[in-house]
């Protein structure tokens, strides 16, 4: 029986990325006989463009029916000013509520041959391998929000914090479950000497950790974790963190791989899984055919490994993305003298190469 995968290239350099990782999930298809189907979907800008709404209804209903969505990136200074509430980003927030996609998974590996493209030195970044797990659909995102009101005299903004233990309980669960099959140790990061939902979170962690006596629980402030992914991140297994804590390490971890361009994520929830890199749409890259496919084409092996256990055919990708890197081949966010210049199309096909 056939396996859709409902692709949303969004904006930007979402449609070059994606069409890399689809050519590559086409080549392991035909090696394995995964009989895949495709079926391509607009949001972000490119779909209020198209009719008015970021997420249309019919691409919401499209990745609620699929057995796995894969997702580029939306957004870009051309909507910049259009309806808060009709923003590209809301085309992510909304898949990623509409789908109930709670933990968000974020690896944070250094491949050897990019060890010495880390801004740090390469006996701290050796060995990093980290799994950021980020609450996806709580928190501050989607609290309740005031774009703007009069108070005191004064224009004014502001956005709710608030999760609920059920909320906490889910994601710190799903990070033990995750450490269990690691290295046994969970790293939990907040703000509890601020913040009061910070505190619940710590209280409830500790509750959840009391089930898990294999595993090694630690709680950071943010501000320390954020510095001590720059001096020592092997000392992390699994991070569990809230949505905007978990979105801003994930960026700031994602350098230790040498380019955001090389981080995959998948996300998960009570519906369709849904994968994607964690960069953004690039707009002063994008048409440029330039952008670094890796992060999508991982995502692509997350999809095949967690939605569609094809375990064989995840690790051919992670192999051959491996490989195409040993072999020298650079996009230009990595790109060094001696190395080969690729563009998306080159590092595609050199990837493509890799899998027979
Ligand atoms: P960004 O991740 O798009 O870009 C940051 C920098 O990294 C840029 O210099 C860009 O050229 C570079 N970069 C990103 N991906 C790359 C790749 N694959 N290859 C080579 N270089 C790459 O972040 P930004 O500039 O802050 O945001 C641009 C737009 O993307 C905004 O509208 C933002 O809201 C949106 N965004 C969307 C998502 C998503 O759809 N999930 C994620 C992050 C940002
Ligand atoms: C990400 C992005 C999104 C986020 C934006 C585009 C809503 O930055 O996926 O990391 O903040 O979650
Ligand atoms: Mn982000």
């Amino acid at each position: 029986m056939s396996r859709k995968i409902v692709v949303i290239p969004g904006d930007g350099i979402g449609s070059e990325i994606t069409d890399s990782a689809v050519a590559v999930l086409k080549k392991v298809s035909e090696k394995y006989n995964l009989d895949l189907e495709f079926e391509t979907h607009p949001a972000g800008g490119t779909a209020y463009d198209l009719c008015g709404t970021p997420l249309p209804d019919e691409t919401l209903n499209a990745a609620k029916a699929a057995d796995a969505v894969l997702f580029g990136a939306v957004g870009g200074p051309k909507w910049d000013n259009v309806d808060p509430a009709l923003r590209p980003e809301k085309a992510v927030l909304g898949l990623r509520k509409g789908l109930g996609l709670y933990a968000n998974l974020r690896p944070v590996k250094v491949a050897d041959a990019l060890v010495e493209y880390s801004p740090l030195k390469e006996d701290i970044v050796k060995g990093t391998d980290i799994l950021i797990v980020r609450e996806l659909i709580g928190g501050i995102y989607f609290g309740d929000k005031c774009e703007s009101e009069i108070h005191n005299g004064a224009e004014r903004a502001w956005d709710l914090e608030n999760y609920s233990v059920p909320e906490v309980e889910r994601i710190v669960k799903f990070a033990m479950e995750a450490a269990k099959k690691r290295r046994n140790k969970v790293t939990s990061v907040d703000k509890s000497n601020v913040l009061a939902t910070s505190r619940l979170w710590r209280r409830t962690t500790a509750k959840v950790a009391e089930n898990y006596p294999e595993v090694a629980l630690d709680n950071l402030y943010v501000d320390n974790c954020a510095m001590q992914l720059a001096i020592n991140p092997s000392q992390f297994d699994v991070i569990v963190t809230g949505n905007l804590f978990g979105d801003i390490l994930s960026d700031e971890a994602a350098v230790l791989s040498g380019s955001i361009g090389m981080l995959p994520s998948a996300s998960i929830g009570f519906s369709t899984s849904l994968y994607e890199p964690i960069h953004g749409s690039a707009p002063d890259i994008a048409g440029k055919g330039i952008a670094n496919p890796v992060a999508t084409i991982l995502s692509a092996a997350m999809l095949l490994r967690y939605s569609l256990n094809e375990d064989k055919a995840a690790d051919d990708i992670e192999q051959a993305v491996d490989k195409a890197l040993a072999q020298g081949y650079r996009t230009l966010d990595l790109y060094k003298e001696g190395f080969k210049k690729a563009d998306t199309k080159t590092m595609t096909e050199a990837i493509l190469n890799n899998i027979d």
